[in-house]
């Protein structure tokens, strides 16, 4: 390890991993996709390669890609015999040369687009990002020594010659050291596999003549997934435990809903409801005390589900 250079990631390519660090995305494992997909690439180059010139594939005869999940190292490798990365190689294409992609993909993920489009982009390679917290990659190529690759993102990554054990050829061994990032928010809103995602909702929605038979079942079922940890969400459940009808924790699990609904890219069909709920919270924080403030509450919120007598009329059925 003692020729370790260390290289500043380029700053557009600096900022998409913050954004995949730090964006809130549940299908964290189309990562694997886009590890096996690079995978794939390589191993068709050096294939290619070997077409006209079979010597190419002597360093490593067979054409494999092998998936090696380590439980208590809590890694995950991903090991290739494909064409590999020469040193100049990993640092160019893992870190300071930005691709057009990154600038469109962090666009279009503004504007609504899915995390799991970053193939389409040629950035792939850095949604190992969205399980890792550190991603190695070990990478001998026909042409040159045997590099480590290796970065927590955090702005840098280094690569440094490797006097281990040799791979024979292909990066590659990419090493993906998992871990369950602790997750800030309090809670986020997933959809089903099947209907509409946010942004096509919303398209939906601005449609001028739009037939709104099709709503119905393509806007897609919302789940709410709650991060348990979390201080807001232990201290709603304690409230409620106190008193099941407490109207302000009513009122803050609806805020909450909605606000996940706007944090994960929907839109609210009452904004109205959603701004008072908020001037609310506002006037509650700056120790206004407004007599109306209660009865205004009632009419912004809509009856409980009566959770029991649902159970008790599948009984019937059954
Ligand atoms: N397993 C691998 N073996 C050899 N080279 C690799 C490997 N993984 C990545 N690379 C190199 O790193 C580059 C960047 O990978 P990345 O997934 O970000 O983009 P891409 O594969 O070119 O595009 P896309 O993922 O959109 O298909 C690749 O083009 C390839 O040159
Ligand atoms: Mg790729």
């Amino acid at each position: 390890m003692a020729d370790t250079e260390t290289f500043a990631f380029q700053a557009e390519i600096n900022q998409l991993l913050s954004l995949i660090i730090n964006t809130f995305y549940s299908n964290k494992e189309i990562f694997l996709r886009e590890l096996i997909s690079n995978s794939s690439d390589a191993l068709d180059k050096i294939r290619f390669e070997s077409l006209t010139d079979k010597s190419k594939l002597e360093s490593q005869p067979e054409l494999f890609i092998h998936i090696v999940p380590d439980k208590t190292n809590n890694t995950l490798s991903i090991i290739d015999s494909g064409v590999g990365m020469t040193k100049s190689d990993l640092v160019n294409n893992l870190g300071t040369i930005a691709r057009s992609g990154t600038k469109e993909f962090m666009e279009a993920l503004a504007a609504g687009a899915d995390v799991s489009m970053i193939g389409q982009f040629g950035v792939g390679f850095y949604s190992a990002y969205l399980v890792a917290e550190k991603v190695i990659v070990v990478s001998k190529h026909n042409d040159d020594e045997q590099y480590i690759w290796e970065s927590q993102a955090g702005g840098s990554f280094t690569i440094t010659r490797d006097s281990g054990e040799s791979i024979g050829r292909g990066d590659k061994v990419e090493k993906v050291i998992v871990s369950d990032r602790v997750v800030d928010s309090p809670c986020c809103l997933v959809t089903g596999e099947y209907g509409w995602t946010a942004n096509m909702e919303r398209i939906m929605k601005a449609q001028a003549l739009r037939d709104s038979s099709m709503a119905g079942y393509m806007s897609s079922k919302k789940t709410m997934e709650i991060n348990p940890e979390n201080s807001i969400m232990e201290e709603l459940r304690k409230r409620a435990d106190a008193d099941k009808n407490d109207k302000s924790v009513k009122d803050l699990v609806l805020l909450l809903f909605e606000t996940a609904l706007l944090t994960s890219g929907f839109s609210l069909d009452e904004p109205n409801t959603f701004g008072n709920r908020i001037h609310r919270m506002l006037k509650l924080g700056l120790s206004i005390d407004e007599d109306s403030a209660d009865a205004e509450a009632d009419t912004d919120m809509p009856p409980l589900e009566d959770v029991d007598a649902e159970g008790s009329k599948m009984e019937e059925v059954d």
